[in-house]
């Protein structure tokens, strides 16, 4: 396994997972990288590793450039075990080495590994000089977690922020104009959807922070490293953190006897003549982080479900429950479905889409099959209430 050099003495040195299909519980059908940097200087730095089933091609491509026993320092910019996974090894191999990481960091990695590690703590601002080159670290606080932290060589206009601008992508390629650009632009949002959403102050807080910093390169621990479209991936976490949403819409339902379908469809046709953008999400075969996607940049989320044994289908429970913890702001929203006798079902959901803060409209109870009729008036009065 071979090193990849980024920038003058700067190497990627990852490993790529390519099998990866789950990434506690969002659907990764593109696999992953877990990127790793190593650092040639005066002193060798390996900034952040690899899920510990990754260790060994880590440190081939280590041994591609240096011996590395000969590592002098090891950043961790976050606890997460994919990141520091393989920190037991490379430092019993690096026995020297010692490990830079924030105050929660340090908490974190000890949790994590006991107290063997060789732990210095570095705070927003300082500095530690390898030579030629600089480390200097600014703390990323709950982006996304307590410990998170970004590395900035001022020398070679690098950023290392770690998970922040990354993206779920297992590929050959290093670089963001390597891939086709709506697939890199369509994994980082996904990315941002189901781990960075909850963080949007945050977010602001460390663009903000890393504004004044002069970078021509964004290399994230997951996914391909920005060059070219710095600009446009910083922008678009602007956008997410400020959760400004377009004027477009997602239906999510599951059905049992096609009626809640038919509503769903009916909803979705109110958007279509408006000329509203609306994606229709079928909970029996879509994966709830992919909806999550569509989410994003929604104004209008609607939720439909039939009433399954007094409550909701439980497909539509595991969706609510994980929209709600990804705390999406700014929209409006809707509970719809039929019934056959109890139809608790809506109201379940309208309690919750209420609970996330979401602006509420009218609710659709339907008893057992709607009829034409029905289901143009539904059309009708949605049109008017969505207006134009
Ligand atoms: Fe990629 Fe938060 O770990």
């Amino acid at each position: 396994m071979k090193a990849v050099e980024i920038k003058n003495g700067i190497y990627w040195v990852g490993g790529i997972d390519w099998g990866l299909r789950n990434f506690h519980g969002y659907h990764t059908p593109r696999g992953s990288t877990y990127n790793a940097y190593l650092i040639v200087d005066e002193k060798i730095v390996l900034v952040d590793t690899v899920k510990s089933y990754l260790c060994d091609e880590m440190i081939s491509r280590i041994r591609s450039v240096v011996d590395p026993s000969k590592i002098d320092y090891i950043v961790s910019n976050h606890v997460e075990m994919d990141h520091s996974g393989a920190l037991p090894v490379i430092t019993s191999i690096a026995g020297k080495a010692v490990v830079l990481t924030s105050p929660n960091g340090e908490k974190g990695l000890r949790k994590h590994y006991g107290d063997a590690l060789n732990l210095k703590v570095v705070e927003t601002g300082d500095q530690v000089n390898i030579g030629g080159k600089t480390l200097r670290f600014v703390l990323t606080t709950m982006v996304h977690w307590p410990d998170s932290m970004a590395t900035y060589i001022p020398e070679e206009r690098l950023l290392l922020p770690n998970d922040a601008f990354g993206q779920h992508i297992a590929s050959s390629e290093r670089f963001d104009d390597e891939l086709e650009a709506g697939v890199v632009m369509e994994e980082a949002a996904k990315y941002y959807a189901n781990i960075v959403l909850p963080y949007g102050r945050q977010v602001n807080k460390a663009l903000d922070a890393v504004s004044s910093l002069d970078i021509d390169m964004v290399a994230p621990s997951h996914g391909v490293i920005w060059r070219s479209h710095i600009e446009e991936i910083s922008a678009k976490y602007r956008k997410w953190a400020n959760n400004e949403v377009e004027d477009r819409a997602l239906i999510v339902y599951d059905t049992m006897w096609g009626s809640t379908e038919k509503i769903a469809g009916a909803l979705y046709e109110s958007f279509e003549d408006r000329g509203i953008p609306v994606s229709l999400a079928d909970l029996r075969i879509t994966h709830i982080s992919d909806i999550m996607t569509m989410a994003l940049e929604s104004k209008y989320i609607f939720v439909g479900s039939p009433t399954l044994n007094n409550n909701m289908m439980p497909t539509v429970a595991a969706f609510l429950t994980y929209l709600k913890g990804l705390a999406p702001a700014n929209r409006t929203a809707r509970a719809f479905g039929s019934y056959g006798w109890g139809g608790q079902s809506v109201d379940h959901i309208e309690t919750i889409l209420k609970d996330c803060g979401f602006d509420m409209m009218e609710k659709i109870k339907i008893q057992y099959i709607p009829d034409e009729r029905y289901l143009m008036s539904i059309k009708e009065h949605a049109k008017e209430e969505v207006g134009t």
